[in-house]
């Protein structure tokens, strides 16, 4: 029977989030003070070896991206980081739980990310629905001044930072990570072409750490007590836990941090307490819309970032839509690809006219067509037409559904 591994979430519960006191008694700010002694790289290097991979959705290694981050630009005045608090992806609700439940954390762990880069300031990009997190994060930044963690010399190390909330208006392509920064700047939220990646050129041109909230929630505990503590949960390649959101058909649904390397069937029987009412488990879709489906057939495999891309699935970003046999893949199928249609920006063709005919196209499944096979298979290849030809990794995005239902789902979809 496997259990919740609560570190990130330690706190949950047992402390009041808008006392920088009670954080202050459960080791809050240690990492930090322990940062402030270390030298910058050494602070790199041991994200490097603890092996934390982002929690935004790409699994990417969070050392790496402070190492570029670091390196680039040297004659540059000044660097950033940008905090990723957009959470827009459906059925994505962990950052909320952190910013509103613990947010010194996830502040903690930007000042010692903007040390380690050796940045003077932050952003926090927050989704401007999420009220709670705003008013929450803006008195743990308060205080953090107050107490001498923010501002200039902190704790008498000579290293002076800032951290201001932007606010987000709910556009899903403005979690990405280069649209983020065009609205940070106060532009519409349009994607910028990469490369150039935002650690040689982000916000306001300078090189620019952007990192989700639970990935920095992680930083100060890997600093506090260490890699070879990070490491003894998870696995090799992807150590740690996760904050897994399940929602659908279970008896609980909610949010659980775990080890990495857990099974969906653990998951959902030793967490959430089995199927509702014992329906027979039928899909899941694993990381929101821009995840994938899978059957019965994945029950048992490992939920690691790796594992999961070889076998065709995806992590993203933890969320886990649970469905039984009565719901319909199809029906969740629309409901991915009419939120594409609508959340694309309108800027390349592709994307604009390719969501939207995929949205009729898919219909067509209910409202008759002579070769249904014939309709899915080209759904399949419009989305990989859509996903190579578009300008970002909003039009990569319809593939991952449409590919993973065809694959496990074409007799449903052909019914
Ligand atoms: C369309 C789209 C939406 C995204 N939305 C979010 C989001 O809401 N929050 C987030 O942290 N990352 C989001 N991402 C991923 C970010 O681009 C980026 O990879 C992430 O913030 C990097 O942080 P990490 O390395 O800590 O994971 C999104 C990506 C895409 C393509
Ligand atoms: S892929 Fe979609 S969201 Fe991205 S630029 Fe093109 S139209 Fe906009």
């Amino acid at each position: 029977m496997i259990k919740e591994t609560r570190i990130t979430l330690k706190n949950i519960g047992t402390i009041n989030p808008e006392s920088i006191d009670d954080y202050i008694s459960a080791g809050g700010y240690e990492g930090l003070k322990k940062a402030l002694t270390m030298k910058p790289f050494s602070i790199i290097d041991e994200m490097l070896e603890a092996g934390l991979r982002g929690r935004g959705g790409a699994g990417f290694s969070t050392g790496m991206k402070q190492k570029f981050t670091s390196k680039s630009c040297q004659e540059c005045p000044q660097r950033y980081v940008v905090v990723n608090a957009d959470e827009g992806e459906p059925g994505t609700f962990k950052d909320r739980v952190i910013m509103e439940q613990d947010p010194h954390l996830y502040l903690e762990g930007t000042i010692i990310a903007a040390y380690s880069i050796r940045a003077t300031k932050a952003f926090i990009y927050l989704r401007g629905e999420y009220t709670d997190s705003i008013a929450r994060t803006q008195k743990a930044i308060e205080d953090a001044y107050s107490h001498g963690f923010l501002g200039k010399n902190i704790l008498d190390s000579g290293f002076d930072c800032d951290v201001e909330i932007r606010l987000g208006a709910g556009s899903y392509l403005c979690g990405e990570e280069l649209t983020m920064l065009e609205s940070l700047e106060g532009k519409r939220g349009n994607p910028r072409i990469k490369p150039p990646f935002p650690a040689e050129k982000g916000v306001f041109g300078a090189p620019t750490l952007v990192n989700n909230v639970e990935t920095l929630a992680n930083v100060p505990l890997i600093i506090r007590n260490g890699k070879e503590w990070y490491r003894q949960f998870g696995t090799e390649r992807s150590p740690g836990t996760k904050i897994f959101t399940v929602s659908g058909q279970v008896n609980k649904p909610g949010y659980y941090e775990v080890e990495l390397g857990i099974t969906l069937r653990q998951l959902i029987d030793d967490l959430c307490g089995g199927m509702l009412e014992g329906k027979p488990f039928k899909a899941a879709l694993l990381g929101g819309a821009a995840g994938t489906f899978v059957d019965a057939s994945m029950l048992d495999e490992k939920m690691t970032y790796d594992n999961l891309k070889e076998k065709g699935a995806t992590l993203g970003s933890g969320a886990v839509i649970v469905m039984a046999e009565e719901d319909s893949v199809y029906e969740i199928l629309h409901s991915c690809l009419r939120f594409f249609k609508h959340e694309s920006c309108g800027k390349c063709v592709p994307c604009r006219v390719g969501t939207t005919l995929m949205v009729k196209d898919l219909e067509k499944l209910k409202n008759g067509v002579a070769d249904k096979e014939a309709l899915v298979q080209k759904l399949v290849k419009d989305s990989r037409m859509i996903a190579s030809t578009s300008l970002c990794p909003l039009g990569q995005s319809p593939i991952l559904p449409m590919e993973s239902a065809a694959r496990y789902f074409m007799k449903e979809l052909t019914l």
